[in-house]
């Protein structure tokens, strides 16, 4: 089982759908500790499951600050792994460096298309027929890292964002425990940007 640290900032759907795969022996792994950098509606269900979870402002710390109790917090509780489950910040090059090849991030958009914060605003205001959900490693630079999983996912121009949003966040909760399933299996391996994916 790896112990894994899921870092939040927002309503927590990934990470709901990581621990009903977790719960469900879909995904050979436990989740050690959410850690969050604001207070969040994530934040607020981890506690309502009893999971451990370490909250530190990040914007009044600063990001040394804040990455150093969250490191203390990680390693006391274990952590392995690290998956980035809607989390609003960009990890220092020194804290990715202790998981290497074991960080997770899941992004709204087919990368590298549409970078950053917002990125299905972003799409469907430069009016893409196609978007879709990345699950990258994450390297230092902002949605960067090696591709794991992608999935496209179809925009019809006359439909709201709402429908557009509904479909991606359906597409996102299936991709990214399944990358950490590959991740726990040990069958992520990288050559430069090229990642593969080993027979189990
Ligand atoms: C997701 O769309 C994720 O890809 C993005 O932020 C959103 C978080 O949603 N980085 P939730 O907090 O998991 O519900």
């Amino acid at each position: 089982m790896t112990r894994l640290g899921v870092l939040v900032s927002g309503q927590g759907s990934n990470l709901r759908a990581l621990y009903a795969a977790i719960q469900a022996g879909r995904v050979p792994a436990t989740v050690a500790l959410v850690g969050a950098d604001r207070e969040a509606p994530a934040l607020t269900w981890a506690r309502e499951q009893g999971l451990a979870t370490f909250l530190a402002d990040a914007r009044a710390l600063g990001r040394a600050a804040f990455e150093e109790s969250l490191g203390r917090a990680l390693d006391a509780a274990q952590v392995e792994a690290l998956v980035l489950a809607g989390f609003l910040r960009v990890l220092s090059p020194a804290l990715v460096a202790r998981y290497p090849d074991r960080i997770l991030n899941v992004h709204p958009s087919l990368l590298p298309a549409f970078p950053g914060l917002d990125a299905i605003g972003q799409a469907l205001a430069h009016g893409v027929r196609v978007t879709g959900v990345t699950v990258h490693l994450v390297s230092a630079e902002l949605d960067a890292g090696p591709i794991v999983l992608q999935e496209p996912v179809a925009v019809d121009p006359a439909e709201g964002r709402a429908a557009v949003e509904a479909r991606v966040h359906a597409v996102e909760h299936r991709l990214l425990p399944e990358a950490v399933r590959l991740l726990c299996e040990g069958r992520i391996r990288t050559r430069g940007r090229i990642v593969d994916i080993v027979e189990g």
